[in-house]
This record gives structure tokens, C-alpha cells and sequence, in this order.
């Protein structure tokens, strides 16, 4: 079975929820602390073992191509200044990476968007991350799903319960559970999705969220697939058309998922990181509890 060696980042998407930050600046360069949203979805393919990072950019996008790429007069201004540490920390994450662009003109969907990438990618397996999705694990979200890629050699995607108010707003399965290294409860086998369902529509409490391994199959399934819900070529619908041939699994992974392209979700995830940061952890608590009292 070919192993995952590429990571998909869509990033062409108007970033709607987040205006008007995300007018002259890609949502997925918002700093969450210090670093922005992509380069924590980067870290997290690096630390599940994929270096080869594909993204797909649209107009206005090319400050997440500066950013991956070397800063010569800031790289120099660090030297000379004797600040090493932030001279280390502005080098290793471009170092680390092999990075490849292509865009997508128009923001035509989440599977449109992943269709652009067909190839870059190639006929093998590949990852792709939603970088609005943030997820904090002990267990890189990426490297779980590669776990179960690796063991039934299918395409796996990341679900989460969602309580029923909130359901409508994600791709929705209907799953039967399946037993895995002798635990029930996480790994389930997808029979069926539905992007966006109403809430009393929806099969299940079990959302897709921003984390896929996929087989090459799906770009002929997302070219396939009429437009879906809000006119876009919808990932969920090209997902539901592969599964007539292949199977889908579908991973509750460990750890906690942060919506961060949307303005709570942000604000939620910049508090819970902040509080985390050895130096700055201790010094915003004591601010919040000031808040509080
Ligand atoms: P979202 O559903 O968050 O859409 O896309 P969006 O347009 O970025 O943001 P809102 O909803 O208007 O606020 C999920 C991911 O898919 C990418 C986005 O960049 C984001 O990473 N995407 C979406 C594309 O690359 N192209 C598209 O046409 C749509």
C-alpha cells in the first residue's frame, strides 16, 4: 500500500465568517498567539511524518507564500542583532517543508479547491488539513488517521459529536462503529453522508471535521459530482460518490478542535493556547483572573 506522503492545505476560500480581518488578509494567516493558523496545521503534518506540503491559494493570498519562504533582510537584521532564537524559530519552519503552490481562481468549493491539487498529488494516497480547523493533541490528529490509513488501507476522515444546534454547519455520516485494537467507540465505517443537513434531518450526531486521508479516487468522484450545497463542489458529496466504490472510515479522534475561522472559535482557541505558552501561560491567567473578580 503507497504511503502518505503529501498534505493538502486548501486555502482559496473567502473567509467570510471573518470579515472584515479577512478582506486584505487570508484567514489562515490570523495569529493564534503568535503564529499563524496554517503554520500550526504545517507543524502538526510535520510531527505525523509528511513534509511535502501542497496549498492551494487564491487572489490575496501571498502573504502564506512569504511566509514559507525565506526573509532575507529579517533573516539578516536577526543575525546582526544577535537574536538567534527568533533567527532559529523564522528559519525551521521553511527548512522543514517542501512547499508547492497552485491556485484556485475562483472559490468554487471545498472539492474544487482539492481538485486543483490533482497534480501535485499524483495517483497515491494523500492528507488534507483545513487550517481553520485547529486541533490540540498529544497525538497529531494527521498521524491518527494515518494509523487506521495504515492498517485497513482506506481513506479516513475526523469526526466529532456535534450537539444537534450546531449540526447543520458540518458534513454529517451515518456510520456503524467498528471494533479497533480491541476498543469500540472511535472507529466507525461510513454507509453514508450528507453535507450541511438540517438538524432533524441529519443521520447522526457525528460531523466530519477538517482532517482527511484520502485515495486518489476522489478526484475522478469530484469531478464527477454536480455542485452542491451554496452552488460550491462540495468534499462531503465527492466523498458520498466514492464510497459506491471504496470504503470511508471515520476516526472520533483524541484531542480538542477549535473552529478558529469563526470569531468565537478564535477567541476560544487564542485564550486555551495563551494559557498553555510556558512564557506567557502564567502572567494571562493572573490577567483573566482580574477580569473575573
Ligand atoms: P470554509 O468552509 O471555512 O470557507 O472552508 P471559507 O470561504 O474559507 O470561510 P467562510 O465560511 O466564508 O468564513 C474550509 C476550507 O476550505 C478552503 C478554505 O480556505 C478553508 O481552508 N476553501 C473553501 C478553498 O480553498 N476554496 C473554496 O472554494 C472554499
Amino acid at each position: 500500500m503507497a504511503k502518505v506522503r503529501k498534505v493538502v492545505f486548501p486555502a482559496a476560500g473567502l473567509g467570510t465568517r471573518f470579515l472584515p480581518a479577512t478582506k486584505a488578509q487570508p484567514k489562515e494567516m490570523l495569529p493564534l498567539v503568535d503564529k499563524p493558523l496554517i503554520q500550526y496545521g504545517v507543524e502538526e503534518s510535520i510531527h505525523s511524518g509528511i513534509q511535502n506540503i501542497i496549498i492551494v491559494t487564491g487572489r490575496g493570498k501571498s502573504a502564506i507564500e512569504d511566509h514559507f519562504d525565506v526573509s532575507f533582510e529579517l533573516e539578516h537584521l536577526l543575525e546582526t542583532k544577535g537574536k538567534l532564537d527568533l533567527l532559529k524559530q523564522v528559519r525551521d519552519i521553511s527548512d522543514m517543508i517542501n512547499v508547492s503552490y497552485v491556485r484556485q481562481k475562483e472559490a468554487m468549493g471545498l472539492g474544487h479547491a482539492v481538485l486543483r491539487a490533482r497534480e501535485l498529488v499524483g495517483n497515491e494516497p494523500f492528507a488534507v488539513v483545513l487550517s481553520d480547523d485547529v486541533i490540540d493533541a498529544e497525538v497529531p490528529c494527521v498521524r491518527q488517521l494515518l494509523d487506521i490509513h495504515e492498517f485497513y488501507g482506506a481513506s479516513v476522515v475526523a469526526l466529532m459529536e456535534v450537539p444537534k444546534e450546531q449540526i447543520s454547519a458540518y458534513g454529517v455520516v451515518d456510520a456503524e462503529p467498528v471494533e479497533h485494537n480491541g476498543a469500540q467507540g472511535r472507529l466507525y465505517r461510513v454507509r453514508n453522508m450528507v453535507e450541511k443537513p438540517k438538524a432533524d434531518e441529519a443521520p447522526s450526531n457525528l460531523a466530519i471535521i477538517g482532517r482527511y486521508i484520502l485515495a486518489p479516487e476522489i478526484f475522478q468522484s469530484i469531478e464527477e459530482i454536480p455542485p452542491g450545497a451554496g452552488g460550491e463542489i462540495q468534499l462531503t458529496d465527492a466523498l458520498k460518490h466514492l464510497l459506491r466504490s471504496r470504503p470511508i472510515y471515520g476516526l472520533k479522534f483524541e484531542g480538542k478542535r477549535f473552529d478558529a475561522g469563526d470569531k468565537l472559535g478564535f477567541l476560544q482557541a487564542t485564550v486555551e493556547f495563551a494559557l498553555r505558552r510556558p512564557d506567557l501561560g502564567a502572567a494571562f491567567r493572573d490577567y483573566l483572573r482580574t477580569l473575573l473578580s
